[in-house]
Protein backbone atom coordinates (compact mmCIF):
# COMPACT_ATOMS: atom_id res chain seq x y z
CA UNK A 1 0.00 0.00 0.00
CA UNK A 2 1.38 3.41 -0.86
CA UNK A 3 0.49 6.33 0.70
CA UNK A 4 1.31 9.97 -0.41
CA UNK A 5 0.77 12.53 1.94
CA UNK A 6 0.00 16.21 0.74
CA UNK A 7 1.11 18.43 3.98
CA UNK A 8 3.09 22.02 5.27
CA UNK A 9 4.61 19.40 8.07
CA UNK A 10 6.24 16.12 7.06
CA UNK A 11 8.74 16.60 10.19
CA UNK A 12 5.26 15.82 12.03
CA UNK A 13 5.38 12.25 10.74
CA UNK A 14 8.50 11.50 11.43
CA UNK A 15 8.44 10.27 15.19
CA UNK A 16 5.25 7.58 14.32
CA UNK A 17 6.71 6.21 10.93
CA UNK A 18 10.21 5.64 12.74
CA UNK A 19 9.31 2.97 15.44
CA UNK A 20 7.48 -0.23 16.34
CA UNK A 21 5.03 -2.09 13.99
CA UNK A 22 4.80 0.62 11.13
CA UNK A 23 8.64 1.18 10.50
CA UNK A 24 8.46 -2.66 10.27
CA UNK A 25 6.04 -2.50 7.99
CA UNK A 26 8.05 0.06 6.21
CA UNK A 27 11.60 -1.99 6.20
CA UNK A 28 9.29 -4.77 4.94
CA UNK A 29 8.08 -2.78 1.89
CA UNK A 30 4.41 -3.71 3.37
CA UNK A 31 3.87 -0.02 3.18
CA UNK A 32 5.38 2.78 1.35
CA UNK A 33 4.69 6.67 3.19
CA UNK A 34 5.76 9.63 0.47
CA UNK A 35 5.75 13.05 1.40
CA UNK A 36 5.16 16.44 -0.42
CA UNK A 37 5.42 19.57 0.76
CA UNK A 38 2.74 22.13 -0.39
CA UNK A 39 4.95 25.11 0.18
CA UNK A 40 7.48 23.35 -2.30
CA UNK A 41 4.90 24.09 -5.10
CA UNK A 42 3.93 27.62 -4.33
CA UNK A 43 5.04 30.03 -6.79
CA UNK A 44 4.92 32.50 -5.00
CA UNK A 45 8.69 34.21 -4.05
CA UNK A 46 7.90 33.56 -0.66
CA UNK A 47 6.64 30.23 -0.14
CA UNK A 48 3.22 31.46 0.43
CA UNK A 49 0.82 28.82 0.50
CA UNK A 50 -2.69 31.52 2.13
CA UNK A 51 -4.64 34.14 1.48
CA UNK A 52 -7.21 36.36 3.44
CA UNK A 53 -10.67 34.79 3.24
CA UNK A 54 -12.93 36.56 0.56
CA UNK A 55 -15.63 38.24 2.23
CA UNK A 56 -13.80 38.55 5.31
CA UNK A 57 -13.59 36.45 8.74
CA UNK A 58 -11.27 35.47 10.73
CA UNK A 59 -8.03 33.41 9.54
CA UNK A 60 -6.19 32.16 6.34
CA UNK A 61 -7.26 30.16 3.39
CA UNK A 62 -4.79 27.88 1.56
CA UNK A 63 -4.80 29.25 -1.74
CA UNK A 64 -5.46 27.20 -5.13
CA UNK A 65 -2.17 27.74 -6.88
CA UNK A 66 0.11 25.69 -4.41
CA UNK A 67 -3.07 22.85 -3.79
CA UNK A 68 -3.40 22.27 -7.41
CA UNK A 69 -0.15 21.93 -8.64
CA UNK A 70 0.72 19.53 -5.98
CA UNK A 71 -2.32 17.27 -5.70
CA UNK A 72 -2.19 16.64 -9.39
CA UNK A 73 1.72 16.16 -9.77
CA UNK A 74 1.25 13.68 -6.98
CA UNK A 75 -2.05 12.30 -9.06
CA UNK A 76 0.30 11.20 -11.63
CA UNK A 77 2.36 8.93 -9.44
CA UNK A 78 -0.68 7.57 -7.22
CA UNK A 79 -3.49 6.84 -8.76
CA UNK A 80 -5.61 6.34 -5.40
CA UNK A 81 -8.19 8.43 -4.16
CA UNK A 82 -7.46 11.62 -2.90
CA UNK A 83 -8.78 12.26 0.53
CA UNK A 84 -8.65 15.53 2.61
CA UNK A 85 -8.52 15.38 6.13
CA UNK A 86 -11.06 17.81 7.59
CA UNK A 87 -13.61 17.87 10.71
CA UNK A 88 -16.20 18.77 7.67
CA UNK A 89 -15.54 15.14 6.51
CA UNK A 90 -17.77 11.96 7.05
CA UNK A 91 -16.65 10.34 10.22
CA UNK A 92 -13.73 7.81 10.45
CA UNK A 93 -15.13 4.35 11.51
CA UNK A 94 -13.34 0.99 11.59
CA UNK A 95 -15.75 -0.38 8.37
CA UNK A 96 -14.38 2.63 6.53
CA UNK A 97 -10.91 1.78 7.27
CA UNK A 98 -11.59 -1.36 6.04
CA UNK A 99 -12.88 -0.58 3.36
CA UNK A 100 -9.81 1.80 2.21
CA UNK A 101 -7.43 -1.51 2.82
CA UNK A 102 -9.18 -3.89 0.74
CA UNK A 103 -10.24 -1.60 -2.13
CA UNK A 104 -6.82 0.45 -2.62
CA UNK A 105 -3.18 0.23 -3.30
CA UNK A 106 -2.49 3.62 -3.25
CA UNK A 107 -4.51 6.76 -1.21
CA UNK A 108 -3.53 9.97 -1.50
CA UNK A 109 -4.21 11.79 1.83
CA UNK A 110 -4.44 15.94 1.97
CA UNK A 111 -3.50 17.32 5.51
CA UNK A 112 -4.94 21.06 5.74
CA UNK A 113 -4.37 24.11 7.77
CA UNK A 114 -5.37 26.82 8.88
CA UNK A 115 -8.72 27.94 8.92
CA UNK A 116 -9.52 25.55 5.90
CA UNK A 117 -8.46 25.40 2.06
CA UNK A 118 -10.02 27.15 -1.03
CA UNK A 119 -13.49 25.67 -2.13
CA UNK A 120 -12.45 25.36 -5.59
CA UNK A 121 -9.83 22.75 -4.52
CA UNK A 122 -12.08 20.51 -3.16
CA UNK A 123 -14.94 20.52 -5.38
CA UNK A 124 -12.02 19.34 -8.64
CA UNK A 125 -9.09 17.39 -7.16
CA UNK A 126 -10.43 15.48 -3.74
CA UNK A 127 -12.58 12.49 -4.24
CA UNK A 128 -13.54 12.18 -0.57
CA UNK A 129 -13.37 14.06 2.71
CA UNK A 130 -12.87 12.29 6.43
CA UNK A 131 -13.45 14.13 10.07
CA UNK A 132 -11.79 11.63 12.69
CA UNK A 133 -14.09 13.10 15.38
CA UNK A 134 -16.43 15.99 16.25
CA UNK A 135 -13.19 18.15 17.41
CA UNK A 136 -10.77 20.77 15.71
CA UNK A 137 -6.99 20.05 15.74
CA UNK A 138 -4.55 22.52 14.42
CA UNK A 139 -3.93 20.15 10.97
CA UNK A 140 -4.97 17.00 9.32
CA UNK A 141 -1.56 15.40 9.98
CA UNK A 142 -2.55 13.46 13.40
CA UNK A 143 -5.61 12.32 11.52
CA UNK A 144 -3.51 11.60 8.16
CA UNK A 145 -1.45 9.65 10.63
CA UNK A 146 -4.65 7.99 11.98
CA UNK A 147 -6.05 6.42 8.75
CA UNK A 148 -2.27 5.05 7.87
CA UNK A 149 -2.02 3.33 10.73
CA UNK A 150 -5.77 1.74 10.93
CA UNK A 151 -5.29 0.73 7.26
CA UNK A 152 -1.62 -0.47 7.30
CA UNK A 153 -2.40 -3.08 10.14
CA UNK A 154 -4.85 -4.93 7.84
CA UNK A 155 -2.54 -5.45 5.85
CA UNK A 156 -2.02 -8.94 5.55
CA UNK A 157 2.01 -9.65 7.76
CA UNK A 158 2.05 -6.24 9.18
CA UNK A 159 0.90 -7.47 12.66
CA UNK A 160 3.38 -9.63 13.97
CA UNK A 161 0.95 -12.09 15.18
CA UNK A 162 -1.88 -12.74 12.23
CA UNK A 163 -4.39 -13.30 14.69
CA UNK A 164 -4.47 -10.22 16.40
CA UNK A 165 -6.69 -8.39 13.81
CA UNK A 166 -9.65 -11.04 13.80
CA UNK A 167 -9.27 -10.60 17.50
CA UNK A 168 -9.93 -6.70 17.39
CA UNK A 169 -12.89 -4.61 19.09
CA UNK A 170 -15.48 -4.43 15.86
CA UNK A 171 -14.17 -7.40 14.06
CA UNK A 172 -16.60 -10.35 12.85
CA UNK A 173 -15.62 -12.33 15.56
CA UNK A 174 -16.88 -9.96 18.10
CA UNK A 175 -20.30 -8.96 16.00
CA UNK A 176 -18.79 -5.46 15.65
CA UNK A 177 -19.10 -4.97 19.39
CA UNK A 178 -16.09 -3.32 21.38
CA UNK A 179 -13.60 -6.06 23.21
CA UNK A 180 -13.93 -7.90 26.68
CA UNK A 181 -11.12 -6.79 29.33
CA UNK A 182 -7.63 -9.00 29.32
CA UNK A 183 -6.34 -9.54 32.63
CA UNK A 184 -2.49 -11.37 33.00
CA UNK A 185 -0.25 -12.91 35.36
CA UNK A 186 0.04 -12.92 38.34
CA UNK A 187 -3.38 -13.71 39.77
CA UNK A 188 -3.26 -11.52 42.04
CA UNK A 189 -1.86 -7.86 41.84
CA UNK A 190 -1.77 -5.54 45.46
CA UNK A 191 -4.83 -7.66 46.12
CA UNK A 192 -6.88 -7.30 43.02
CA UNK A 193 -7.87 -10.57 41.61
CA UNK A 194 -8.09 -12.08 38.18
CA UNK A 195 -11.81 -12.93 37.78
CA UNK A 196 -12.11 -16.90 39.08
CA UNK A 197 -13.24 -17.78 35.50
CA UNK A 198 -10.70 -16.78 33.41
CA UNK A 199 -8.79 -19.28 35.69
CA UNK A 200 -11.31 -22.51 35.79
CA UNK A 201 -9.92 -23.47 32.80
CA UNK A 202 -13.40 -24.01 31.43
CA UNK A 203 -13.30 -22.93 28.09
CA UNK A 204 -17.12 -22.93 27.35
CA UNK A 205 -17.67 -20.89 30.56
CA UNK A 206 -14.32 -18.30 29.75
CA UNK A 207 -16.06 -17.82 26.37
CA UNK A 208 -19.67 -17.16 28.08
CA UNK A 209 -17.86 -14.46 30.70
CA UNK A 210 -15.90 -12.75 27.56
CA UNK A 211 -19.39 -12.87 25.53
CA UNK A 212 -21.21 -10.87 28.18
CA UNK A 213 -18.41 -8.25 28.14
CA UNK A 214 -18.36 -7.02 24.78
CA UNK A 215 -19.63 -3.65 24.52
N1 LIG B 1 -8.31 18.64 10.72
C1 LIG B 1 -8.57 19.37 11.83
N2 LIG B 1 -9.41 18.73 12.64
C2 LIG B 1 -9.70 17.52 12.06
C3 LIG B 1 -10.51 16.41 12.40
N3 LIG B 1 -11.22 16.38 13.53
N4 LIG B 1 -10.57 15.38 11.54
C4 LIG B 1 -9.88 15.41 10.39
N5 LIG B 1 -9.10 16.43 10.01
C5 LIG B 1 -9.01 17.48 10.83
Amino acid sequence: MRFDILTLFPNLFESYLSDSILKRALDQELIDVKFHNIRDYSSDKHHKVDDTPYGGGAGMVMACQPLFDCIKDVKKQNSGPVIFLTPQGERFTQNKANNLAANNKEIILLCGRYEGIDQRVRDQLIDQEISIGDYVLTGGELPAMILIDSIARQIPGVLGNEDSQGEDSFSEKFAGKKEYPHYTKPAEYEGHKVPDVLLSGNHAEIEKWREERLK
